[in-house]
């Protein structure tokens, strides 16, 4: 089953297109990655998804059910969606005067769940986001790791079948976010699916099977991270550098060289060229000392796709 298909959307806030045209599709089980620069268009998204924001065109389907076509949402199908969804907003504030245990009470109550199982479910939820320990202490004090993991078990309180999150993890330390990264890992393992955005590409790294990347309003790419990479490698061009045991002459190959010094050079061709480098500096009888990959930064490979 497809979790969420977005066609062609479009949503015109008065004088700016914040989305244009975008196309999304996430499948069941996985961890999607949708990333994007500020003022892309990825909160207007999730809002959309959720019928927070009414768009003008396009249409949005959850769990298989179209919930908005052409300007007009199915309410009904969007209530019967929203009951299988957990949502944490951009934005999301807290009760600073409640504890753990009373935040996630309210929250169940509102959804109607029966005080005894509220009560377990808080419990387990505390264990899983790992405030247990903290849950008769008051919100207001908490770090923003500590807000972030608790508006996740906020979040799945209904036990929703897809998860969205709207940057979860911007403004966490690498601690806070090696934490929230093995909470979503989590989520997976139990059978969730999981979209969630981010400004940063290292929030999607290793845990992402699938990365959206979203540029003013449209899907420039939706792509596994390696396959991004490499692309972009493709685009780019490897470059090698190689230290060699002499001297070399290079002027009978296309590669485009630069002598780095004596013995020391950076080669840029299109592709993996390493097998016939080596080849290469052996028919000029000499023998390659050094080998240096450079592959670009996930950062600058993220720079060159919003440029
Ligand atoms: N309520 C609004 N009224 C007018 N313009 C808006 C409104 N909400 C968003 N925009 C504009 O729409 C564009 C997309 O904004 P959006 O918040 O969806 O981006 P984003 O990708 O979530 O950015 P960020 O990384 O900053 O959260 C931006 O140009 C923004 O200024
Ligand atoms: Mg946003």
């Amino acid at each position: 089953m497809v979790m969420i298909t977005v066609e062609n959307l479009v949503k015109v806030y008065k004088d700016t297109k914040a989305l244009d045209g975008l196309n999304l599709s996430v499948p069941n089980g996985v961890i999607y990655g949708f990333l994007g620069p500020n003022g892309a268009g990825k909160s207007t998204t999730i809002l959309s998804l959720l019928g927070l924001v009414l768009p003008q065109e396009g249409r949005i389907a959850l769990f298989g059910e179209e919930v908005f076509r052409d300007g007009t949402f199915n309410e009904s199908n969007l209530v019967k969606a929203k009951a299988r969804i957990g949502y944490m907003p951009e934005h999301a504030t807290l009760w600073e005067f409640l504890t753990p245990l009373q935040t996630l009470n309210i929250i169940g109550k509102a959804f109607k769940i029966p005080k005894e199982e509220r009560e377990k479910r808080a419990e387990e939820l505390l264990k899983l986001v790992n405030l247990w320990e903290v849950r008769n202490k008051k919100v207001g004090k908490f770090s923003k790791g500590m807000r972030q993991r608790l508006l996740l078990a906020q979040a799945l309180i209904n036990d929703p079948e897809l998860l969205i999150l709207d940057e979860p993890m911007t403004g966490l330390d690498p601690k806070g976010i090696a934490e929230f990264k093995e909470i979503i890992r989590e989520q997976k393992k139990a059978g969730k699916t999981v979209f969630f955005s981010s400004h940063i590409l290292a929030h999607v790294e290793e845990i992402c099977d699938t990365v959206g990347v979203i540029v003013k309003g449209r899907l420039v790419l939706e792509d596994s991270i390696e396959n991004i990479k490499r692309e972009f490698l493709r685009k780019a061009g490897y470059t090698i550098i190689i230290e060699t045991n002499r001297p070399v002459d290079w002027s009978s190959t296309a590669w485009n060289v630069t002598p780095l010094g004596e013995r020391k050079y950076r080669v840029v061709a299109p592709e993996d060229i390493r097998e016939e480098l080596h080849d290469y500096v052996a028919s000029q009888g000499a023998k390659i000392l050094t080998m240096q990959v450079k592959e670009p930064s996930l950062e600058e490979i993220f720079l060159k796709l919003v440029e």
